[in-house]
């Protein structure tokens, strides 16, 4: 392994003489009053950490060699990948990551031994409280192999609990939600008993949530998983979808995304040739178009449609062809886009670059992409028109 901040004690004594000398102005300026922080290390002797899907490992490490050049890959397990900064600029915690595989990612502050009080003393050592404690356990497993009842975060539910009934008042926010500007304390289960410990500041290139896990409930009468995936989309992006708007998807069944957007108010076309589950067939909202996407008519689709919303099982380019036809019929009305892209053979991320252009050239701007916790071996591809981007500012 990787020798980043070996002991403990090291680790207290860099925090606390940093305390002395980095305070780092942040917005809004109130908060600077009211909570002075210090940050970890900038020089570049600093590691980044960065958690992903079991599997994913290989694209990240492309993508973040790519994209930071000055990144060298270093410690690496299912999951859990750190990189060390070879030259400047160095990372700390308000580095910002360009990676659509990097679930979550952070300083890396050094590793503990399932040391409970050692995490407390760290963050007592690191800044003037409250810090933001986000606890989590890598992944173990990809989407496909997880065995049956496996619940991702399970081992970390116990440890957050002694950790927060261990703290002293104040060091930590009874939330775990971050906001814009705060500290987090990035404590990552990398094994039962190896712990890396981190920190970021959050910003929107974060999740606010640990381990980028949003807790959104899977309602009982959900079709299918795909309730979760776009439910944390739209969460992800912000989205700024609203009661009233039109959407159309475009692989649909069984209808998981097609209930979230209808329980949003939203009417919805699913075009689909396999069957609708009936609790989505019946709802009012919904129309349902079985057939192939190649066979459906553009007029058959409503006038207004605000939202497109992709999720076929076919490769990425060919589906992105395949609703060229219809997008091209929604222009005037559109407002955004939500992809699934399918990456079922991983050569075709060395494509990514290509399949965001071609979204972009159906008229959609700032295109992001993810792969999100609820994803499988796919990524979330969300883009607006500048309608969207209107709406989005507001009035
Ligand atoms: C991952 S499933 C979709 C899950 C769905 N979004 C949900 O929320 O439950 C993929 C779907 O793509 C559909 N599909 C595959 N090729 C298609 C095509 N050319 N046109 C429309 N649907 C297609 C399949 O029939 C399948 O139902």
């Amino acid at each position: 392994m990787v020798a980043i901040s070996p002991t403990h004690a090291h680790w207290c004594m860099v925090a606390s003489t940093l305390e002395a000398q980095h305070f780092v102005r942040i917005n809004p300026p109130e908060r600077v009053e009211s909570k002075p922080v210090t940050d970890p290390p900038t020089d570049k002797r600093t590691f980044l950490f960065a958690t992903c899907q079991v599997g994913a490992e290989q694209a990240l490490k492309d993508e973040i060699v790519r994209e930071h050049p000055h990144l060298r890959l270093a410690f690496s397990r299912p999951g859990f990948v750190t990189f060390k900064a070879a030259a400047a600029p160095g990372v700390d915690s308000q580095f910002v990551l360009d990676s659509v595989f990097a679930r979550t990612y952070g300083a890396c502050l050094g590793t503990v031994t399932a040391d409970r009080a050692a995490v407390i003393d760290m963050a007592k050592a690191m800044t003037s409280p409250p810090l933001r404690l986000h606890l989590w356990s890598r992944d173990l497993h990809a989407p496909r192999d997880a065995p049956l009842g496996y619940v991702p975060g399970e081992l970390s539910a116990h440890a957050n609990q002694e950790i927060r009934a261990l703290h002293a008042t104040g060091l930590f926010h009874s939330d775990v939600v971050a906001t814009l500007g705060d500290l987090v304390l990035d404590v990552i289960i990398v094994d039962e008993d190896v712990w890396w410990i981190g920190c970021h500041r959050h910003s929107p290139t974060h999740s606010p949530y640990p381990g980028a896990r949003p807790p959104i409930p899977l309602p009982r009468n959900a079709p299918s998983r795909a309730y979760l995936k776009i439910e944390e989309g739209i969460l992800w992006a912000d989205a700024p979808l609203q009661s009233g708007d039109t959407a159309v998807e475009v692989g649909s069944a069984p209808g998981g995304a097609c209930l979230a957007l209808l329980d949003r108010g939203l009417r919805v076309v699913g075009i689909d040739p396999a069957a609708m589950h009936p609790s989505v067939l019946s709802h009012r909202a919904f129309r349902h178009i079985q057939r192939p996407m190649a066979l459906v008519r553009r007029e058959e689709l409503p006038a207004s449609v605000q939202w497109m919303v992709l999720d076929v099982n076919i490769e990425p380019g060919a589906a992105l062809i395949g609703v060229d036809r219809l997008v091209a019929r929604m222009r005037d009305t559109l407002l955004g886009v939500l992809f699934t892209l399918k990456l079922n053979n991983w050569q075709l991320v060395q494509q990514l670059p290509r399949f965001f252009d071609h979204v972009r050239a159906m008229g959609l701007h700032d295109v992001t992409a993810k792969q999100l916790a609820n994803n499988g071996r796919e990524i979330f591809v969300y883009g607006e028109t500048a309608k969207g981007m209107a709406r989005r500012r507001g009035p």
